[in-house]
């Protein structure tokens, strides 16, 4: 670990670290120590009850910048407005993270610094919640931490042992050693793809059956936006072919729009060739109407017989032309998903496949979480419990990167 800090890869990282007050609450100073040394600038913000365990003044000597511990304070070395250090920040860290605050974080209150700037930063934010056994396995702080992940915080397991309290279990900080290695990681593969074209297809295709009337689904593009914008900002070059989405174009992102499977086809094939993998989270239409009338079809009394034909499978189609392109599909079932999954990513010569149920209230359309397991080619699992679609997009291009050669 010495060596890697003195590689300083935080250089040039501006994190902000929250204290709340746990007994842990002296470990902080061990993370802002090792986080300077490994290169970052590190802005502290205390509670009020961590200054009953830890002094401002501890902080201020160790991180070499002014201590933020009220709202209203005068702070001579930097200008501090209720959300300077949100903006400011590139990464927040929150050590310890309390009941009492994963609550407040939970609910979204902002009655002091520290909630204040977690509700206003837009920075990435790992939490290292720290407590006592049973209040750490409470339904409700549980409840917290489920809805917390879902909302893309980053969540630093806590470790077991003695506790401070006396009980043995689950709850203690983690060493300080460990959760700067879990931010250096997390900043380290920032940019791992950078150099990388990496496309990606999202939303429903629509099939039209006369001027007025389509053919759709309900995607709505999230994961496949999710995983574009996440791509982009680990450095990769990434074109996103997209069916009609009322979502905002991720920055950094060129955006193809299409509208029918063929359409769709047709975008991925002229970007094929030089890309380096391929992720098909678009809902892609098996079927069209086999006629499409050119005016409006007016009703008329009794049955109404639609008559389909098939689309062209894209990536079935990737699948035989592929040479170094690593292709990633998805499986949206109701039912036999591993099954299912498993068929999908043998018949389609994937790397991996992305299987969820779509059956679930808080997995697949139109939602912001979503629960997956991967399927690899070599046999291998993941199952992904439920987080973020920004999360599960990470993990995803995790995997990307572990499969390009
Ligand atoms: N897919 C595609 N072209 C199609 C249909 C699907 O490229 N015409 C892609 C999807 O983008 C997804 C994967 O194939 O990544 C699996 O899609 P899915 O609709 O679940 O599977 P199908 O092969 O269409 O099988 P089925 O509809 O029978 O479940």
């Amino acid at each position: 670990m010495a060596d890697i800090l003195a590689q300083k890869p935080l250089d040039g990282k501006k994190i902000v670290l929250g204290v709340t007050g746990g007994i842990a609450a002296y470990k902080a100073v061990e993370v802002v120590s090792r986080l300077r040394k490994a290169g970052a600038e590190v802005h502290v913000i205390m509670t009020r009850a961590a200054q009953d365990f830890v002094t401002e003044l501890t902080f201020r000597e160790i991180s070499g910048q002014a201590v933020t511990t009220s709202m209203w304070e005068k702070v001579t070395q930097h200008k501090v407005e209720h959300i300077a250090l949100a903006n400011l920040a590139d990464l927040m860290l929150v050590v310890p993270a309390t009941a009492n605050f994963l609550a407040k974080a939970a609910a979204g209150l902002a009655d002091d610094m520290l909630t204040t700037t977690l509700l206003a930063t837009q920075a990435p934010v790992f939490l290292a919640p720290a407590m006592n056994t049973n209040m750490y396995e409470n339904p409700v702080t549980q409840k917290n931490l489920r809805e917390l992940a879902a909302r893309g915080f980053h969540l630093i397991e806590p470790a077991s042992g003695l506790l401070a309290c006396g009980v043995t279990g689950k709850g203690r900080l983690p060493e300080p050693v460990d959760i700067v290695a879990q931010v250096i990681s997390f900043c380290a593969k920032e940019r791992d793809l950078l150099g990388r074209k990496i496309l990606v297809t999202a939303g429903g295709t629509r099939e039209p059956l006369d001027p007025v009337r389509y053919l759709g689904n309900r995607s709505t593009g999230r994961m496949g936006y999710a995983i574009a914008q996440a791509a982009a900002a680990r450095g990769a070059k990434v074109v996103l072919v997209s069916g009609p989405s009322a979502l905002p174009v991720p920055s950094g992102v060129r955006r193809v729009s299409v509208e029918t499977a063929r359409e769709m086809r047709e975008a991925v094939l002229r970007e094929f060739d030089d890309a380096d993998a391929v992720i098909k989270a678009a809902a892609v239409a098996d079927y069209r109407p086999k006629n499409v009338a050119a005016n409006k079809i007016k009703k008329s009394e009794g049955e109404f017989t639609l008559v389909l034909e098939r689309n062209p499978d894209i990536l079935w189609e990737l699948g035989q032309k592929k040479r170094q392109q690593v292709l990633v599909g998805f499986a949206a079932e109701t039912t036999k998903l591993e099954e299912y999954a498993r068929g999908k990513l043998a018949k389609k010569n994937l790397d991996f496949i992305v299987a969820n149920d779509v059956s679930r209230a808080d997995a697949g359309f139109a939602v912001d979480t979503n629960c997956a397991k991967l399927f690899m080619r070599d046999g291998t699992v993941h199952d992904c419990p439920l987080t973020s679609k920004a999360e599960l997009a990470g993990i995803i291009l995790d995997h990307v990167r572990e499969c390009l050669p």
